[in-house]
C-alpha cells in the first residue's frame, strides 16, 4: 500500500463530516459514505479514512479493511488520464483480458495504480453499456471501441503527444 501523505485541508474535512452526516453518522452506511467520498475526492487516502473512523465510530482498521476488500475503491489518485477496460462479459468474451494486459505492460503499472508522472491510471469496469463496441476502453471521457492489444500503444502516444 502507498505511504503518499495527504496534507487534509479544514474544508475538505468539513465535507467529509457533512457527508457522514448525511447518513446520520451511522456506521451501517461505511459502504455508502465511502462511495460519497470517493465520488467527491476521487480517492480514499488513509487521512480520509481517519475522519470516517472517528465520525461514524468504527475502528480505523474496519474502514481501511472495507476500502481494500471493494475494487472500486482506491487509495491513491487517479491518473490524469483514467484507463478504464470494460471487463463485462460481451467485453470479456472479445478480448478485454488482452487489452488489459497490453494495457499494464505498456504503462507498466498494475490495476488501481497511477503512473509515476501522474498520467495514466488503470482500472477495470463492468458493463459499460456498449457492448456492440467490445471490447470497450475509456480513457479520461473518451469511449474507444473493439480495442485490440496492437492498438494500445497508440492510445497512449495520443495522449503523452497531447501534453507536450
Ligand atoms: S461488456 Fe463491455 S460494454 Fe458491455
Amino acid at each position: 500500500m502507498s505511504n503518499i501523505k495527504v496534507e487534509l485541508k479544514k474544508s475538505h474535512v468539513d465535507k467529509i463530516k457533512a457527508i457522514c452526516k448525511s447518513f446520520d453518522n451511522r456506521s451501517g452506511e461505511l459502504i455508502n459514505v465511502l462511495h460519497k467520498i470517493q465520488g467527491t475526492f476521487g480517492y480514499l487516502p488513509a487521512e480520509v479514512q481517519e475522519v470516517v473512523a472517528r465520525e461514524l465510530n468504527v475502528p480505523v482498521a474496519k474502514v481501511y479493511g472495507v476500502v481494500t476488500f471493494y475494487s472500486f475503491f482506491s487509495m491513491l489518485p487517479k491518473g490524469k488520464y483514467p484507463v478504464s477496460i470494460c471487463t463485462g462479459t460481451a467485453c470479456y468474451v472479445r478480448g478485454a483480458e488482452n487489452v488489459l494486459e497490453e494495457f499494464k505492460k505498456v504503462l507498466d503499472i498494475d490495476v488501481g495504480e497511477t503512473t509515476a508522472d501522474g498520467m495514466f491510471s488503470i482500472s477495470c469496469l463492468r458493463c459499460v453499456g456498449a457492448c456492440g463496441l467490445a471490447p470497450v476502453v475509456i480513457v479520461g471521457d473518451k469511449t474507444y471501441g473493439r480495442v485490440a492489444p496492437e492498438m494500445v500503444q497508440d492510445i497512449i502516444q495520443e495522449y503523452r503527444e497531447k501534453e507536450e
